[in-house]
């Protein structure tokens, strides 16, 4: 009798040291995922180098907190790296983001000129889907992440960037819907092995991730950037919500639009 429990706990053991190993090996396999580095060295840090390749991720903010110029900064840097970046915008012209480029001391015109960098209007992929009218049915939505995969297959692209999702989110109308769109665009682009980056834009002065608080839910990674006053001045900062595949700070930092780009500082909890 005592034989058979020491058998059975030889077996339990066995099981749970062979769960321990797997949970290991899971652990590594996470975070031995490939990365695709950002660019921006605070943000890659943070992440324990770069976001996992073929996540999408919401980077997610109030008016003027900077999304737009990380953005730009995570298709640069990876042009420089020979991987064709798309940035898909919504709100300003192709002509704007270009000007925006051209302080930045890594800025290179020639990569325009061969193709690493290639804008897109988000009113053009609308035509190319065949949508016209306010509201983007069920249809529609699956048309549009077909005309966007059809660009970043075109281009071999591996990294996307689409400034906002939110404006796509306001027509396609229902928590559904929305669903159901960034799941199936995060998924196609994933297996395309493209890194993509989504623009959100929240209502000054709120605390939510998202307009639709569905966005946040189904993407693989979510970055907060924020205002924060102290003493007189309006801090930019930033934080890690989450990232799956990836271990990574949560501390929130304070950003610094910069001609090298953002830079990241720990943000000093006291003298608040
Ligand atoms: N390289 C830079 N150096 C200093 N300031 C900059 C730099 N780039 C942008 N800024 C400033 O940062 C502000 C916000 O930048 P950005 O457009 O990236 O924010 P955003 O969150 O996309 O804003 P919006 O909500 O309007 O889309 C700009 O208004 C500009 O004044
Ligand atoms: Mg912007």
């Amino acid at each position: 009798m005592k034989e058979r429990i020491s058998v059975d706990n030889n077996e339990k053991n066995m099981i749970s040291s062979r769960s321990a190993s797997r949970g290991v090996a899971q652990a590594v396999e996470a975070s031995d995922r490939v990365r695709c580095l950002t660019g921006i060295d605070g943000l890659d840090n943070i992440l324990n180098g770069g976001i996992p390749k073929g996540n999408t991720t919401l980077v997610t903010g109030t008016c003027g907190t900077g999304k737009t110029s990380l953005g730009l900064e995570f298709i640069l840097h990876g042009a420089e790296e020979e991987e064709v970046g798309i940035f898909i915008t919504a709100t300003e012209t192709s002509e704007k983001l270009m000007e925006s480029m051209i302080p930045y001391d890594f800025f290179r015109p020639k990569l325009l000129k061969e193709g690493k960098v290639e804008f897109l209007s988000l009113h053009e992929l609308y035509k190319t889907a065949g949508i016209s009218g306010p509201e983007i049915d069920s249809k529609g939505a699956a048309s549009l992440i077909k005309a966007v995969v059809a660009a970043v297959k075109k281009r071999k692209a591996k990294r996307l960037v689409m400034d906002s999702v939110t404006s796509v989110c306001a027509r396609l109308s229902t928590e559904d819907r929305i669903r159901e769109f960034i799941t199936g665009l995060s998924h196609a682009l994933a297996k395309e092995g493209c890194t993509a980056i989504l623009i959100s834009e929240v209502p000054a002065g709120s605390d939510i991730y998202s307009p639709y608080g569905v966005e946040e839910a189904v993407v693989d990674g979510v970055v907060l950037l924020g205002n924060l006053e102290r003493r007189g001045d309006l801090l930019r900062t930033l934080q890690v919500v989450k990232m799956r595949g990836a271990t990574h700070s949560r501390a929130k930092y304070v950003l610094d639009l910069t001609s090298c780009g953002v830079l990241l500082a720990p943000l000093l909890k006291g003298g608040g």
